[in-house]
């Protein structure tokens, strides 16, 4: 039996790291364990230039703790006045590593969206000449369409008519969460990858709401029935590089989670690693982790993977981390998968 397990150190390739005093609780949880993420854009007003962008890495770089290293990988929201030559300096400085799709009120903070996504069209055709890739969240936001619906329908009716618009964009399914969006990206080519977060791995909607309504693990796009868990399950070790970690860690305030109209997001950064070796351990797959979470990534984004390593050990499972203090008077709930976790990162 592995008790020990040594990988390159890993990259978390979606990641919300939010903004003041949230940003210093929830950066060093990160940090411990990630050499580098993909920072979303989705703060209030959202990172839509590439001066938003650079004046945002700054203030991550100011919270980060003495004694670690972290590199922020950052990116822009697209709005439809989002200027592509904006999106070229910043991408040519190499400020700028992707550009994130919000359709308009598809998630958290996503009002600033794409509504047409027509409008948009010269920022996609730019970012495919220089290679710049398009993080996408999903969804379609009709209310026509059932919530557990949404991804598959935005496959067929926005993401594959964009991708055949685009030849050669490169395009991050983001957070995907259905066998629809496994099997859509194991059809493509190279251009495409997709990104899988650790409670769409672990959890199914009966967890979220068997028992009794469980908050924490409500985020967007919605926990799915069993079976799509599976599909996820089975593209994670399938050793396919088109398939990598992002852990879409969303960090609200407890009071805001706990709440007759909670915030979609679930705050697993903390035990995001000692998660997924519990789960590829489970999966009898604990070999396929190391490309999963540290090559396959870096690989789609054209960077190389990280020289340092990490240690996973296994003992005895470990007590959950209590909820995080944020300056202000409130805190931030730490995921808790619902069973033990016997994996920890040294
Ligand atoms: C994210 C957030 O809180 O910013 N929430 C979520 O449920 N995933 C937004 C997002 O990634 O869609
Ligand atoms: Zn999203
Ligand atoms: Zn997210």
């Amino acid at each position: 039996m592995t008790t020990r397990l040594e990988i390159r150190r890993p990259d978390d390739w979606h990641l919300h790291l939010r903004d003041g005093a949230m940003l210093k609780t929830v950066l060093p949880e990160s940090a411990r364990h990630f050499a580098r993420a993909i920072i979303m854009p989705n703060l209030v007003p959202p990172v839509v230039t590439g001066d938003d962008a650079r004046a945002y890495r700054d203030r991550i770089m100011a919270a980060l703790p003495d004694g670690y290293t972290f590199d922020p990988l950052m990116t822009l929201y697209l709005t439809e006045h989002t200027d592509p030559d904006d999106v070229a300096a910043a991408h040519a400085s190499g400020l700028v590593k992707a550009v994130k799709l919000y359709p308009a009120g598809a998630t958290t903070n996503s009002a600033s969206g794409v509504r047409d996504f027509d409008r948009v069209r010269p920022v996609f055709e730019r970012m495919s000449e220089i290679g710049l890739p398009l993080c996408v969240h999903g969804e379609v936001t009709d209310a026509e369409i059932d919530i557990f619906d949404r991804e598959a329908v935005f496959i067929d009716r926005v993401l594959d008519p964009i991708r055949r618009a685009t030849p050669g964009l490169r395009v991050v399914m983001e957070h995907i969460t259905t066998s629809d969006a496994v099997d859509y990206a194991s059809a493509q080519d190279s251009t495409l990858g997709a990104t899988i977060t650790v409670q769409h791995l672990m959890l199914d909607r009966n967890d979220m709401l068997v028992g009794g309504i469980r908050p924490h693990y409500y985020c967007l796009p919605i926990l799915k029935r069993g079976s799509h868990r599976e599909a996820l399950q089975r593209a994670a070790i399938s050793g396919d590089p088109r398939f990598f970690l992002g852990t879409d860690s969303a960090p609200h305030a407890t009071h805001a989670k706990e709440n007759a109209c909670g915030c979609a997001g679930c705050f697993t950064a903390p035990i995001a690693l000692a998660c997924l070796a519990e789960t590829f351990e489970g999966l009898g797959a604990l070999d396929r982790l190391e490309g999963f979470v540290s090559l396959h990534g870096p690989a789609f984004y054209g960077l190389p993977a990280n020289t340092e390593t990490v240690t996973l050990t296994k003992g005895a499972p470990q007590d959950l981390p209590p909820p995080l203090p944020v300056e202000g008077g409130s805190s931030v709930t730490v995921f808790d998968p619902g069973r033990p976790l016997h994996w920890s990162v040294l």
